[in-house]
Protein backbone atom coordinates (compact mmCIF):
# COMPACT_ATOMS: atom_id res chain seq x y z
CA UNK A 1 0.00 0.00 0.00
CA UNK A 2 1.11 3.57 -0.88
CA UNK A 3 1.15 6.02 2.08
CA UNK A 4 1.16 5.07 5.89
CA UNK A 5 2.25 1.95 7.42
CA UNK A 6 1.56 0.68 10.61
CA UNK A 7 4.23 -2.00 11.52
CA UNK A 8 3.01 -4.33 13.76
CA UNK A 9 5.10 -7.60 14.34
CA UNK A 10 7.56 -8.46 16.84
CA UNK A 11 10.34 -6.98 15.94
CA UNK A 12 11.50 -5.11 14.00
CA UNK A 13 9.35 -3.10 15.76
CA UNK A 14 8.88 1.03 14.45
CA UNK A 15 11.70 3.66 15.63
CA UNK A 16 10.88 6.69 17.56
CA UNK A 17 12.30 9.80 15.46
CA UNK A 18 14.49 10.97 18.31
CA UNK A 19 16.57 7.65 17.97
CA UNK A 20 16.28 8.27 14.19
CA UNK A 21 17.65 11.61 14.80
CA UNK A 22 20.38 10.66 17.22
CA UNK A 23 21.87 7.89 14.47
CA UNK A 24 22.26 10.28 11.98
CA UNK A 25 25.27 11.39 13.88
CA UNK A 26 28.33 11.24 11.94
CA UNK A 27 30.45 8.85 12.09
CA UNK A 28 32.93 8.41 14.75
CA UNK A 29 35.42 5.78 14.95
CA UNK A 30 35.26 3.05 17.67
CA UNK A 31 38.96 3.40 18.71
CA UNK A 32 38.42 7.05 20.49
CA UNK A 33 37.72 8.58 24.07
CA UNK A 34 33.95 9.36 22.59
CA UNK A 35 33.23 5.77 21.83
CA UNK A 36 34.43 4.83 25.48
CA UNK A 37 32.98 7.33 26.83
CA UNK A 38 29.71 6.41 25.25
CA UNK A 39 29.87 2.56 26.00
CA UNK A 40 30.61 3.28 29.26
CA UNK A 41 27.18 5.75 29.49
CA UNK A 42 25.05 2.66 27.45
CA UNK A 43 26.28 -0.03 30.20
CA UNK A 44 25.50 2.53 33.29
CA UNK A 45 21.83 2.43 31.50
CA UNK A 46 21.59 -1.20 30.68
CA UNK A 47 22.39 -2.08 34.29
CA UNK A 48 19.39 0.02 35.57
CA UNK A 49 17.42 -1.66 32.97
CA UNK A 50 18.25 -5.45 33.23
CA UNK A 51 18.81 -4.40 37.39
CA UNK A 52 22.14 -6.03 37.89
CA UNK A 53 25.75 -5.09 38.59
CA UNK A 54 26.79 -7.75 36.15
CA UNK A 55 29.00 -6.42 33.40
CA UNK A 56 26.94 -6.00 30.01
CA UNK A 57 27.78 -6.99 26.23
CA UNK A 58 26.49 -4.79 23.36
CA UNK A 59 27.19 -7.27 20.68
CA UNK A 60 27.17 -6.13 17.36
CA UNK A 61 24.85 -9.48 16.11
CA UNK A 62 20.97 -10.48 15.53
CA UNK A 63 19.27 -11.82 18.95
CA UNK A 64 20.53 -15.53 17.73
CA UNK A 65 23.78 -14.36 17.90
CA UNK A 66 23.89 -13.47 21.07
CA UNK A 67 21.97 -16.81 22.21
CA UNK A 68 24.81 -17.80 20.55
CA UNK A 69 27.69 -16.41 21.95
CA UNK A 70 25.65 -17.45 25.26
CA UNK A 71 26.27 -21.39 24.14
CA UNK A 72 29.79 -21.04 22.91
CA UNK A 73 30.43 -19.99 26.09
CA UNK A 74 28.99 -22.10 28.33
CA UNK A 75 28.74 -25.57 26.40
CA UNK A 76 31.17 -28.18 25.81
CA UNK A 77 30.50 -30.88 23.87
CA UNK A 78 29.00 -33.74 26.19
CA UNK A 79 27.85 -31.36 28.62
CA UNK A 80 24.58 -32.04 30.09
CA UNK A 81 21.90 -29.05 29.45
CA UNK A 82 18.28 -28.47 30.03
CA UNK A 83 15.72 -26.45 27.44
CA UNK A 84 12.50 -25.63 28.47
CA UNK A 85 10.56 -25.25 24.90
CA UNK A 86 7.42 -24.21 24.60
CA UNK A 87 7.55 -22.40 21.06
CA UNK A 88 9.98 -21.85 18.31
CA UNK A 89 12.61 -19.70 20.36
CA UNK A 90 12.92 -22.44 23.26
CA UNK A 91 13.51 -25.22 20.43
CA UNK A 92 16.09 -22.32 18.81
CA UNK A 93 17.96 -23.62 22.44
CA UNK A 94 17.61 -26.66 21.14
CA UNK A 95 18.73 -26.38 18.24
CA UNK A 96 21.96 -24.89 18.70
CA UNK A 97 22.86 -26.30 22.53
CA UNK A 98 23.13 -29.98 19.72
CA UNK A 99 24.48 -27.90 17.27
CA UNK A 100 27.60 -27.24 19.85
CA UNK A 101 27.55 -30.74 20.89
CA UNK A 102 25.24 -31.06 24.02
CA UNK A 103 23.52 -34.00 25.75
CA UNK A 104 20.08 -32.09 25.41
CA UNK A 105 17.77 -32.76 27.91
CA UNK A 106 14.23 -30.86 26.83
CA UNK A 107 11.17 -30.45 28.85
CA UNK A 108 8.39 -29.49 26.27
CA UNK A 109 5.38 -27.32 27.49
CA UNK A 110 2.38 -27.28 24.83
CA UNK A 111 3.06 -24.18 22.45
CA UNK A 112 0.69 -21.77 24.17
CA UNK A 113 1.38 -22.48 27.69
CA UNK A 114 3.89 -21.29 30.19
CA UNK A 115 7.25 -23.66 31.60
CA UNK A 116 6.21 -24.87 34.78
CA UNK A 117 8.90 -24.27 37.38
CA UNK A 118 8.32 -27.55 39.59
CA UNK A 119 8.63 -29.74 36.16
CA UNK A 120 12.31 -27.58 35.92
CA UNK A 121 13.07 -28.69 39.63
CA UNK A 122 12.20 -32.24 39.30
CA UNK A 123 14.55 -32.37 36.24
CA UNK A 124 17.46 -31.09 38.00
CA UNK A 125 16.90 -33.22 41.36
CA UNK A 126 16.81 -36.13 38.44
CA UNK A 127 19.61 -34.92 36.58
CA UNK A 128 21.82 -32.94 39.03
CA UNK A 129 24.69 -32.75 36.07
CA UNK A 130 22.60 -30.66 34.09
CA UNK A 131 24.86 -27.81 33.77
CA UNK A 132 23.05 -25.00 31.94
CA UNK A 133 19.45 -24.38 32.21
CA UNK A 134 18.13 -22.21 28.68
CA UNK A 135 14.77 -20.82 29.37
CA UNK A 136 12.78 -17.60 27.30
CA UNK A 137 11.82 -14.82 28.96
CA UNK A 138 8.98 -13.42 26.43
CA UNK A 139 8.22 -16.92 24.28
CA UNK A 140 7.59 -14.44 20.74
CA UNK A 141 5.97 -17.29 18.40
CA UNK A 142 2.79 -18.10 21.58
CA UNK A 143 2.81 -14.58 23.19
CA UNK A 144 3.59 -16.22 26.81
CA UNK A 145 5.43 -14.68 29.23
CA UNK A 146 7.34 -17.22 31.55
CA UNK A 147 8.14 -16.98 34.75
CA UNK A 148 11.92 -16.37 34.83
CA UNK A 149 11.77 -15.29 38.99
CA UNK A 150 10.32 -18.65 39.80
CA UNK A 151 12.87 -21.12 37.67
CA UNK A 152 15.44 -18.70 39.12
CA UNK A 153 15.29 -19.51 42.50
CA UNK A 154 15.12 -23.12 41.65
CA UNK A 155 18.38 -23.09 39.72
CA UNK A 156 20.03 -20.94 41.75
CA UNK A 157 20.07 -23.80 44.05
CA UNK A 158 21.94 -26.31 42.26
CA UNK A 159 25.45 -25.43 40.41
CA UNK A 160 23.49 -25.24 36.92
CA UNK A 161 23.57 -21.78 35.30
CA UNK A 162 20.43 -19.86 33.95
CA UNK A 163 20.53 -18.32 30.86
CA UNK A 164 17.55 -16.39 29.60
CA UNK A 165 16.55 -15.31 26.24
CA UNK A 166 15.50 -11.81 26.85
CA UNK A 167 15.21 -10.61 23.05
CA UNK A 168 11.70 -9.70 22.42
CA UNK A 169 10.81 -9.27 26.38
CA UNK A 170 13.72 -6.83 27.48
CA UNK A 171 12.36 -3.23 27.41
CA UNK A 172 8.91 -4.00 27.53
CA UNK A 173 8.61 -6.51 30.96
CA UNK A 174 10.70 -6.27 34.06
CA UNK A 175 13.85 -8.61 34.61
CA UNK A 176 15.70 -8.02 37.68
CA UNK A 177 18.77 -9.95 37.07
CA UNK A 178 20.71 -10.21 40.37
CA UNK A 179 17.40 -11.09 42.22
CA UNK A 180 16.03 -13.68 39.93
CA UNK A 181 19.65 -15.29 39.37
CA UNK A 182 20.35 -15.03 35.50
CA UNK A 183 23.28 -16.02 34.83
CA UNK A 184 23.37 -14.95 31.49
CA UNK A 185 20.29 -12.50 30.43
CA UNK A 186 20.71 -11.98 26.18
CA UNK A 187 18.50 -9.64 24.26
CA UNK A 188 18.15 -8.17 20.68
CA UNK A 189 17.82 -4.79 19.93
CA UNK A 190 14.69 -4.60 17.17
CA UNK A 191 12.30 -5.20 19.74
CA UNK A 192 11.24 -3.81 23.06
CA UNK A 193 14.14 -1.76 22.93
CA UNK A 194 12.72 0.15 20.16
CA UNK A 195 16.32 0.18 17.72
CA UNK A 196 16.74 -0.93 14.28
CA UNK A 197 17.91 -5.03 14.18
CA UNK A 198 21.90 -5.33 14.67
CA UNK A 199 22.61 -5.77 18.81
CA UNK A 200 22.84 -8.47 21.08
CA UNK A 201 23.14 -7.63 24.65
CA UNK A 202 24.14 -9.69 27.49
CA UNK A 203 24.77 -10.08 31.22
CA UNK A 204 27.27 -12.66 32.53
CA UNK A 205 27.03 -13.06 36.33
CA UNK A 206 30.24 -14.26 38.66
CA UNK A 207 28.76 -17.96 38.42
CA UNK A 208 28.79 -18.02 34.40
CA UNK A 209 31.97 -16.41 34.23
CA UNK A 210 33.61 -19.21 36.33
CA UNK A 211 31.96 -21.81 33.83
CA UNK A 212 33.01 -19.91 30.93
CA UNK A 213 36.67 -19.88 31.88
CA UNK A 214 36.72 -23.10 32.02
CA UNK A 215 34.95 -23.50 28.57
CA UNK A 216 36.85 -25.25 25.89
CA UNK A 217 34.07 -25.20 22.60
CA UNK A 218 35.77 -23.24 19.74
CA UNK A 219 34.58 -19.65 19.23
CA UNK A 220 36.24 -16.66 17.86
CA UNK A 221 34.05 -13.90 17.08
CA UNK A 222 31.46 -14.95 20.43
CA UNK A 223 34.17 -15.23 22.21
CA UNK A 224 33.60 -13.43 25.84
CA UNK A 225 36.78 -13.57 27.49
CA UNK A 226 38.46 -11.83 24.58
CA UNK A 227 35.32 -9.16 24.99
CA UNK A 228 35.86 -8.98 28.51
CA UNK A 229 39.64 -7.95 27.74
CA UNK A 230 38.03 -5.06 25.34
CA UNK A 231 35.65 -4.03 27.67
CA UNK A 232 37.96 -3.22 30.55
CA UNK A 233 39.14 -0.18 28.40
CA UNK A 234 35.35 0.61 27.22
CA UNK A 235 36.49 -0.85 23.92
CA UNK A 236 35.23 -4.07 21.83
CA UNK A 237 36.75 -6.83 20.21
CA UNK A 238 35.78 -5.86 16.66
CA UNK A 239 34.21 -3.21 14.85
CA UNK A 240 31.01 -2.08 16.93
CA UNK A 241 27.63 -0.69 15.21
CA UNK A 242 28.87 2.58 16.09
CA UNK A 243 25.48 4.23 14.38
CA UNK A 244 23.37 1.49 17.11
CA UNK A 245 25.36 2.65 20.11
CA UNK A 246 24.11 6.33 19.74
CA UNK A 247 20.59 5.13 18.94
CA UNK A 248 20.92 2.43 22.23
CA UNK A 249 21.94 5.32 24.24
CA UNK A 250 19.23 7.47 23.19
CA UNK A 251 16.34 4.82 23.09
CA UNK A 252 17.63 4.02 26.80
CA UNK A 253 17.34 7.64 27.63
CA UNK A 254 14.14 8.33 26.71
CA UNK A 255 12.79 4.77 28.11
CA UNK A 256 14.21 5.87 31.46
CA UNK A 257 12.75 9.23 31.24
CA UNK A 258 9.48 7.71 30.81
CA UNK A 259 10.21 6.01 34.01
CA UNK A 260 10.54 2.20 34.19
CA UNK A 261 7.85 1.33 36.05
CA UNK A 262 5.94 3.50 33.68
CA UNK A 263 7.36 2.11 30.68
CA UNK A 264 6.26 -1.57 32.39
CA UNK A 265 2.70 -0.78 33.15
CA UNK A 266 2.35 0.78 29.48
CA UNK A 267 3.10 -2.55 28.09
CA UNK A 268 0.57 -4.05 30.82
CA UNK A 269 -2.17 -1.58 29.44
CA UNK A 270 -1.73 -2.44 26.05
CA UNK A 271 -2.22 -5.83 26.62
CA UNK A 272 -5.08 -5.45 28.41
CA UNK A 273 -6.33 -3.46 26.01
CA UNK A 274 -5.92 -5.54 22.95
CA UNK A 275 -6.91 -8.82 24.55
CA UNK A 276 -10.57 -7.05 25.92
CA UNK A 277 -10.99 -6.13 22.31
CA UNK A 278 -10.29 -9.46 21.09
CA UNK A 279 -12.72 -10.93 23.20
CA UNK A 280 -15.57 -8.73 22.01
CA UNK A 281 -14.88 -9.44 19.20
CA UNK A 282 -15.37 -13.25 19.61
CA UNK A 283 -12.58 -14.14 19.04
CA UNK A 284 -10.17 -17.17 20.78
CA UNK A 285 -6.71 -15.74 22.70
CA UNK A 286 -4.05 -18.24 22.77
CA UNK A 287 -2.57 -17.39 26.39
CA UNK A 288 -4.78 -17.47 29.42
CA UNK A 289 -4.68 -14.18 31.22
CA UNK A 290 -2.45 -14.96 33.91
CA UNK A 291 0.62 -15.65 31.78
CA UNK A 292 -0.08 -13.93 28.55
CA UNK A 293 2.97 -11.44 27.25
CA UNK A 294 2.68 -7.53 27.78
CA UNK A 295 4.31 -7.06 24.83
CA UNK A 296 2.82 -9.38 21.95
CA UNK A 297 -0.49 -10.87 21.23
CA UNK A 298 -1.16 -13.89 19.93
CA UNK A 299 -4.94 -14.61 18.53
CA UNK A 300 -6.75 -17.83 16.92
CA UNK A 301 -8.11 -17.28 13.57
CA UNK A 302 -11.82 -18.01 13.17
CA UNK A 303 -12.95 -21.46 12.15
CA UNK A 304 -12.54 -21.89 8.96
CA UNK A 305 -10.89 -18.51 8.02
CA UNK A 306 -7.22 -18.40 7.59
CA UNK A 307 -5.36 -16.23 9.78
CA UNK A 308 -3.14 -15.54 6.85
CA UNK A 309 -6.09 -14.24 4.91
CA UNK A 310 -6.92 -11.74 7.54
CA UNK A 311 -3.44 -10.70 7.32
CA UNK A 312 -3.66 -10.00 3.97
CA UNK A 313 -6.17 -7.96 3.74
CA UNK A 314 -4.88 -5.75 6.41
CA UNK A 315 -1.55 -5.12 4.90
CA UNK A 316 -3.48 -4.65 1.56
CA UNK A 317 -6.37 -2.45 2.41
CA UNK A 318 -5.02 -0.58 5.77
CA UNK A 319 -1.29 -0.71 5.54
CA UNK A 320 -1.22 -2.80 8.98
CA UNK A 321 1.40 -5.49 9.58
CA UNK A 322 0.47 -8.10 11.75
CA UNK A 323 2.62 -11.15 12.34
CA UNK A 324 1.30 -14.67 11.53
CA UNK A 325 1.85 -18.03 13.14
CA UNK A 326 5.12 -19.99 13.11
CA UNK A 327 5.57 -23.60 12.55
CA UNK A 328 2.47 -25.62 13.39
CA UNK A 329 1.01 -22.41 14.27
CA UNK A 330 1.09 -21.11 10.32
CA UNK A 331 -2.28 -19.85 9.01
CA UNK A 332 -3.80 -20.28 12.53
CA UNK A 333 -2.91 -17.78 14.47
CA UNK A 334 -2.17 -13.95 13.98
CA UNK A 335 0.08 -12.06 16.43
CA UNK A 336 -0.61 -8.34 17.09
CA UNK A 337 2.65 -6.71 18.55
CA UNK A 338 2.12 -3.60 21.14
CA UNK A 339 6.12 -3.59 21.92
CA UNK A 340 8.85 -0.85 22.37
CA UNK A 341 7.30 2.18 20.61
CA UNK A 342 3.49 1.64 21.40
CA UNK A 343 0.78 3.38 22.66
CA UNK A 344 -3.05 3.32 22.76
CA UNK A 345 -3.67 5.00 19.69
CA UNK A 346 -1.45 1.99 18.04
CA UNK A 347 -3.81 -0.33 19.93
CA UNK A 348 -7.04 1.30 18.57
CA UNK A 349 -5.63 1.54 14.87
CA UNK A 350 -5.05 -1.98 15.19
CA UNK A 351 -8.42 -3.11 16.21
CA UNK A 352 -10.34 -1.12 13.85
CA UNK A 353 -8.29 -2.60 11.32
CA UNK A 354 -8.77 -6.01 12.15
CA UNK A 355 -12.45 -5.04 12.57
CA UNK A 356 -12.81 -4.46 8.77
CA UNK A 357 -10.70 -7.32 8.00
CA UNK A 358 -12.55 -9.69 9.33
CA UNK A 359 -15.47 -7.77 7.73
CA UNK A 360 -13.96 -8.73 4.57
CA UNK A 361 -12.81 -11.79 4.91
CA UNK A 362 -16.67 -12.71 5.98
CA UNK A 363 -16.88 -12.80 9.60
CA UNK A 364 -19.54 -11.54 11.37
CA UNK A 365 -18.41 -8.89 12.98
CA UNK A 366 -20.30 -6.21 15.00
CA UNK A 367 -18.57 -3.17 13.98
CA UNK A 368 -16.67 -0.84 16.82
CA UNK A 369 -16.92 -3.66 19.32
CA UNK A 370 -13.58 -4.11 20.00
CA UNK A 371 -12.39 -0.94 19.80
CA UNK A 372 -15.30 0.26 22.28
CA UNK A 373 -13.82 -2.59 24.44
CA UNK A 374 -10.23 -1.11 24.39
CA UNK A 375 -11.35 2.09 25.24
CA UNK A 376 -13.22 1.17 27.77
CA UNK A 377 -9.71 -0.45 29.29
CA UNK A 378 -8.15 2.91 28.39
CA UNK A 379 -10.75 4.89 30.10
CA UNK A 380 -10.86 2.61 33.20
CA UNK A 381 -14.90 1.96 32.66
CA UNK A 382 -16.08 -1.06 33.05
CA UNK A 383 -17.74 -3.09 29.90
C1 LIG B 1 12.34 -14.64 21.85
C2 LIG B 1 13.23 -14.49 20.67
N1 LIG B 1 14.44 -15.07 20.70
C3 LIG B 1 15.29 -14.96 19.67
C4 LIG B 1 14.95 -14.29 18.53
C5 LIG B 1 15.93 -14.25 17.39
O1 LIG B 1 16.41 -12.97 17.19
P1 LIG B 1 17.06 -12.54 15.78
O2 LIG B 1 16.02 -12.78 14.75
O3 LIG B 1 17.40 -11.11 16.02
O4 LIG B 1 18.26 -13.39 15.57
C6 LIG B 1 13.71 -13.68 18.44
C7 LIG B 1 13.31 -12.98 17.20
O5 LIG B 1 12.18 -13.01 16.77
C8 LIG B 1 12.83 -13.78 19.54
O6 LIG B 1 11.62 -13.21 19.50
Amino acid sequence: MQGKNYLMIPGPTPVPPKVVAAMSTPMFGHRTQDFQNLHQEIVAKLQKFFQTKNEIFVLTSSGTGGMESAVANTVNPGDKVLTLVGGKFGERWSELTRAYGAEVIEINFEWGTCVDPQAVKEKLEEHPDIKVVFATQNETSTGVVNDIESIGKIVAQTPALLVVDGVSGVGGIEIKVDEWHVDILTTGSQKSLMLPPGLAIQSISQKAWEKIEDNKSPRYYFDLLKARKSYAKWNTAYTPAVSLFVGLNAALDMMLEEGLDNVYARHKLLRDATRAAIRALGLKLMAEDYYASPVVTSVYAPDGIGADDIRKVLTKEYGITFAGGQAQLKNKIFRIAHMGFAGKMDVLIAISGLEMALARVGYPVELGAGVRAAQQVFLGVQS
